[in-house]
């Protein structure tokens, strides 16, 4: 089944709350509907972008093409045994009311991704991430069909090339999928990573290390740093955290004393692009209609009926003024369309 508006305003399918028109928006329930949208793109081969939450996306410019977004909302226990059970989840399900069915069942694993807005169908793009644990420690499989074929695919974890805010769909396969279900290996046996910063300490203050606490935590802690959508439209980080040689690194430390680091192996290290956009002064400032969090100088916001342009604009000028202070490169997280 299928639903189809034209000419619609995106304003409410885009966190950033960026107002453009595409000539055709789909929405697709299940996968027949799915092959009928691409199947419109075989016979009049236009611009095509598939669409989740809109949690990641900028745009630009109005979309002259398509617009697909896959509403598949099944969860299905595929299989379990004495530790493990495997979901399979439609593209189209909520990321947070995921996570908190597997909390409410017990099932170990995603805790930690609580509160990230978006679809299911998006975590294997970027392979999300927060607080220690990424998607790909947790995916077992990514299904789909390819875009010009309408043929499907099955990916084991392994052949999506995962790593930091990467994957196969970033790269060889870039617009060339449409992900329908994501399956997903969850333990049921009491596990948590509470490694990453303050988290440990937080979860044990609430007087119980449990997964319910563990996800509460989280939301906690993200909503004390990060803006809701409907508060100041915004993406999430804007920008990825740049990955640099250890040399660069302990030349970097000069400049800024306490800078914080995570080791990613012997050579390299990744650094908080958010603090090197405070530390040249960005936190909270705006350029017009765009600006920069004030809790969270890696987060750009909408301030009210910003363009695309506008927050670009931003963008390329923190981009290059740290670039000129500290000698980093860094470059968007968010995809720009
Ligand atoms: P969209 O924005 O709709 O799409 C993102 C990309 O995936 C696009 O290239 C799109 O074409 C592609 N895509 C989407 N669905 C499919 C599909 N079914 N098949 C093929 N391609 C598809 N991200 C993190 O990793 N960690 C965080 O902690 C985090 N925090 C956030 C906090 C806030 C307040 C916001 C607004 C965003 C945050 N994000 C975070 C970013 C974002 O939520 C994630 O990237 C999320 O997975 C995007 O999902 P989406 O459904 O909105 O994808
Ligand atoms: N920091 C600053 N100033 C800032 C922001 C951060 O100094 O304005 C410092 C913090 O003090 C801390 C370090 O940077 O020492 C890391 O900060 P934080 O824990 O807030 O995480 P982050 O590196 O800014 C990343 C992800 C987030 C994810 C959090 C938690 C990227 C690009 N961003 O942010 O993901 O939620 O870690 O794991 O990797 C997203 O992708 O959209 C996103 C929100």
């Amino acid at each position: 089944m299928i639903e189809s508006i034209k000419n619609i305003d995106l304003k409410p399918f885009n966190t950033f709350g960026i107002s453009v028109r595409a000539k055709e928006f789909i929405s697709c329930q299940d996968l027949e509907g799915v092959k009928e949208a691409l199947a419109q793109l075989k016979s009049h081969p236009q611009a095509h972008l598939i669409l989740g939450g809109g949690s990641n996306i900028l745009f630009s410019k109005d979309f002259d093409g398509l617009i697909i977004h896959p509403d598949l909302t099944d969860i299905a226990v595929l299989k379990d045994d004495d530790t493990h059970v495997w979901i399979e989840v439609g593209a189209g399900v909520k990321w947070d009311d995921l996570v908190e069915h597997c909390v409410n069942n017990k099932w170990y694993g995603l805790e930690n991704l609580s509160y990230i807005p978006g679809c299911v169908g998006a975590c294997p793009v970027q392979n999300i991430g927060a607080y220690g644990v990424e998607a790909k420690d947790c995916i077992e499989t990514v299904k789909g069909v390819y875009i010009d074929s309408a043929e499907s695919f099955e990916l084991k974890n392994s052949q999506c090339n995962f790593a930091y805010r990467h994957s196969i769909f970033k790269a060889e396969l870039k617009n060339k999928t449409l992900i329908t279900s994501v399956v997903f290996k969850l333990s049921k046996k009491v596990g948590f990573n509470l490694s990453y910063g303050s988290v440990q300490e937080q979860v044990e203050a609430t007087g119980e290390v449990s997964l319910k606490n563990v996800r509460q935590t989280i939301i906690a802690i993200r909503k004390s740093k990060l803006p809701e959508p409907e508060e100041f439209g915004n993406a999430g980080s804007f920008f990825k955290n740049p990955i640099i040689s250890r040399s660069a690194f302990e030349a970097l430390k000069r400049k800024c004393l306490d800078m914080p680091h995570y080791p990613i192996d012997n050579d390299s290290v990744k650094i908080p692009a958010g603090r090197l956009i405070e530390q040249a002064g960005w936190k909270g400032k705006s350029i017009g209609r765009a600006g920069v969090h004030s809790r969270q100088a890696l987060v750009l916001i909408n301030r009210g009926n910003a363009a695309g342009a506008d927050v670009i604009y931003l963008a390329d000028t923190i981009i290059a003024d740290v670039k000129a202070r500290f000698g980093v490169c860094i470059e968007p997280e968010v995809n720009i369309i």
